[in-house]
């Protein structure tokens, strides 16, 4: 299954696709976790050490790869080079392993004026479309704040668009731009995580009428624990903290049942 977590910027998207990735790896799947945000820190929300966490290698780092794969040169614009450069392997050799979740660093490219490729957007774009679209296992995606850049092609095997809120409305006007890109690039299921919420009950309803009952996917309440957790650089599993993790353990059995529904 091949998840995509976007929303607003602070909102807590990495808090849970990093929670996510260690259920789904306690539960014995084999678990990718893509940290497609150029802010990039699903690392820590994974829960991998500080010491792991500085010899990951991001992949837009790697100019060797990127040249010799794309037979272009960095940092020049107007060049020609392969679309579909080979990737294959790139996953197995750069991804790191921590507790069961395998996770790639995407990290950042410079972005061209006018929005013209660059080998190294290149070489990502074919990256994730090859993660999603082949490896047999759970593959979450962290994605940057909105999904303007999230091509076509990247859309192509994504199950399901997990959007997260918070109680305010700005979260949902993103929510709702993203519904609709998704549904245009194809993505056919789309969901509501309402996270940071400081009265379930009412939070939930509000989300329900915003979106439709059958879009909320889980409701994550405001615990401060989850924040001193990021200030300490750790995850909510490291905490063992069971009531912690009750609602993210909610919220993976809804996605499990919304993903084995068919598609209208
Ligand atoms: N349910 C929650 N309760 C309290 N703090 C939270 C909660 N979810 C996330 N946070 C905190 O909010 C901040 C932003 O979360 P993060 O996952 O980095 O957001 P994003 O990836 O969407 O930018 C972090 O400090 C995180 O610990
Ligand atoms: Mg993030």
């Amino acid at each position: 299954m091949k998840l995509a977590v976007s929303g607003k910027g602070g909102v807590g998207k990495s808090t849970i696709a990093g929670t996510l990735a260690r259920l789904y790896a306690a539960d014995s799947c084999r678990v990718l976790a893509i940290d497609a945000d150029p802010d990039a820190n699903l690392a820590s929300a994974v829960g991998v050490p500080p010491e792991l966490r500085r010899g990951i290698r991001t992949i837009a780092g790697e100019r060797r790869l990127i040249e010799e794969r794309t037979g272009a040169r960095v940092r020049e614009f107007g060049q020609m080079f392969k679309l579909n450069p080979e990737v294959a392997d790139i996953a197995e050799r750069y991804a790191v392993r921590y507790a069961g979740v395998d996770l790639l660093v995407l990290g950042a490219v410079p972005r061209a004026a006018g929005g013209c490729a660059c080998p190294e957007s290149v070489l990502l774009k074919s990256l994730v479309l090859h993660l999603v679209l082949k490896r047999g296992e759970v593959v979450i995606l962290d994605m940057e704040a909105g999904i303007e850049h999230l091509g076509r092609g990247t859309a192509a095997g994504v199950d399901l668009m997990a959007v997260v809120v918070e109680p305010g409305r700005r979260s949902l006007e993103t929510a709702h731009r993203i519904r609709e890109m998704a549904a245009a690039l194809g993505i056919r299921r789309f969901g509501v995580v309402l996270n940071k919420s400081t009265s379930p009950a009412e939070d939930g309803e509000w989300v329900s009428a915003e979106f439709g009952a059958d879009s909320l996917l889980g409701v994550i309440p405001f615990d401060s624990r989850i924040a001193r957790a990021d200030r300490l650089g750790s995850s909510i599993p490291e905490l063992g903290q069971q009531d912690l993790l009750a609602p993210f353990r909610e919220l993976l059995v809804n996605l499990d049942s919304r993903i084995k529904e068919k598609t209208p």
